[in-house]
């Protein structure tokens, strides 16, 4: 089967330039202008973006979660992904107390096989560190679950002592693998939830008000300090504070690898979206939480540098209904997420590209190559190039629509960001060379998606 897409712009991270792509047995074979093969499908991209499809490293899809489950499944999240132009997900497996680490990984893959329709790989929550899962992170890293998410957040459940933190950053000095951190003080924020709630304080927005932006930065240089110590990198999961990325540019300053990723929701959205009236801030409960306005700007200075490396979604659903309404008489009880896997692209390119903050090529280096390269998918991931899975998201720069729960494609019934008009849309969407969606329709198939057998860091 040859593709060909004619007369696009094709852009990666570096470059920008008209050029046809031909695609064969699912990866670019070749790129050219005026290229003649006898392909099977022609795909007219005239005027045109020709974009390596978007990678999204932070996804929750069928997570059981504060007493509940994300809404979207590994089929309704990875079609959702698709329509907003995202190709390939990193997952979170969990690993409960008691354990091993391929028990955790074995039931993700359940949940995804057979569902997904896009290519999806998985990140390792470490709850519970003897000795033997310590050792059994080489072969998980050896398996292609090339990275661990760590919490130091929600004790009893999902945080670890330092002393944990420490032996498993050490540990990735000799597999390769990467620990990726939820930075945020779990101790000082649950004092703050008991006094609030103690007061009588229950509304969604004391959510916010009970993990202090300095909780999170406290929690960023511990954990990059944790890392020197241990000699290796670390990634910092869904930054949202401006004082945690002063602690990573600080870090990066002394040539430390320290590497962190935001998310659109820390851009677009802000602490007012908790003071909406009545339940409507519970939408927006999510961890670490909406900070002041004015904090995105510096988050979108730490992405025009380096200091912020990716942007992916963090996307976690939950229902109004039912789900975030089991907080309606304590914030603490709303299970914590958000939904953003479809629309991280379009905000992305309407907010960052459109209105001057990064390049086009920027944008595509947060949104594809950069966590394909950190997250061990590149080059098969991340760019056009011959050789490289024809993962390619064809996009209309100058086509508008009005984001809304009434279209989109997660299964939840709200959209944090509901009647924002975005210029931009992904209209053709290919996954290893087939159409996946074709004029906003998914074409693909449920179970097509294949698991991403990633490469340690040292690779
Ligand atoms: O509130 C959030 N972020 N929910 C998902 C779990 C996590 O910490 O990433
Ligand atoms: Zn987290
Ligand atoms: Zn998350």
């Amino acid at each position: 089967m040859k593709t060909l897409v004619t007369n696009g712009t094709v852009v990666t991270a570096s470059d920008s330039y008209r050029g046809d792509v031909l695609i064969e047995d699912g990866k670019v074979s070749a790129i050219g202008v005026s290229l003649s093969p006898d392909a099977d499908r022609t795909i007219d991209a005239s005027g045109k973006y020709v974009l390596p499809g978007g990678i999204d490293v932070h996804t929750h899809l069928d997570m059981p979660f504060g007493g509940t489950t994300s809404a979207d499944d590994f089929e309704s999240g990875t079609i959702a992904a698709a329509h907003g132009g995202t190709t390939s997900i990193v997952d979170f497996a969990i690993q409960y107390k008691g354990q091993t680490l391929r028990q955790a990984w074995e039931a993700w893959m359940k949940k995804a096989q057979g569902k997904a329709a896009i290519d999806y790989g998985f990140h390792m929550i470490i709850t519970d560190l003897p000795d033997t899962v310590e050792q059994e992170m080489d072969a998980m890293v050896a398996e292609g679950v090339t990275s661990f998410k760590l919490f130091m957040a929600y004790r009893g459940v999902l945080m670890l002592d330092d002393g944990a933190i420490f032996r498993a950053l050490s540990r990735t000095g000799g597999n390769g693998g990467t620990i990726c951190m939820h930075a945020e003080n779990g101790d000082v924020i649950e004092v703050l939830v008991r006094r609030a709630l103690a007061e009588g304080r229950t509304a969604p927005k004391y959510h916010a008000l009970t993990r202090p932006a300095r909780a999170e930065a406290e929690a960023t240089y511990r954990a990059i300090c944790l890392a020197e110590m241990a000699g290796v990198p670390v990634y910092i999961v869904h930054l949202s504070a401006a004082e945690a990325l002063e602690k990573v540019t600080e870090a990066r300053d002394r040539g430390l690898p320290a590497y962190a990723e935001t998310c659109p929701q820390y851009l677009f959205l802000s602490y007012a979206n908790y003071e909406e009236p009545g339940f409507e801030g519970a939408k927006y409960v999510m961890s670490p939480p909406l900070r002041a306005q004015g904090n995105e700007e510096k988050l979108w200075r730490g992405l025009s540098g380096n200091d912020l490396a990716a942007v992916s979604t963090d996307h976690c659903p939950f229902c109004m209904k039912e789900q975030k309404e089991l907080g309606k008489n304590d914030f603490s009880k709303i299970p914590n997420g958000a939904p953003g896997i479809e629309t991280r692209m379009h905000l992305m390119h309407d907010g960052g590209v459109r209105k001057g903050r990064i390049s086009l090529n920027r944008f595509v280096e947060l949104t594809s190559t950069s966590p394909a390269k950190i997250f061990g998918l590149f080059p098969r991931k991340g760019t056009i190039a011959p050789g490289s899975d024809a993962d390619i998201v064809i996009f209309d720069p100058e086509k508008k629509h009005t984001i809304s729960a009434k279209t989109h494609h997660m299964k939840v019934d709200y959209n944090p960001y509901e009647g924002r008009e975005v210029t931009g849309r992904v209209e053709t969407v290919l996954s290893r060379g087939k159409v996946i969606i074709e004029s906003g329709k998914f074409t693909g198939k449920a179970g097509a998606g294949e698991f991403l057998k990633r490469k340690p860091r040292s690779a």
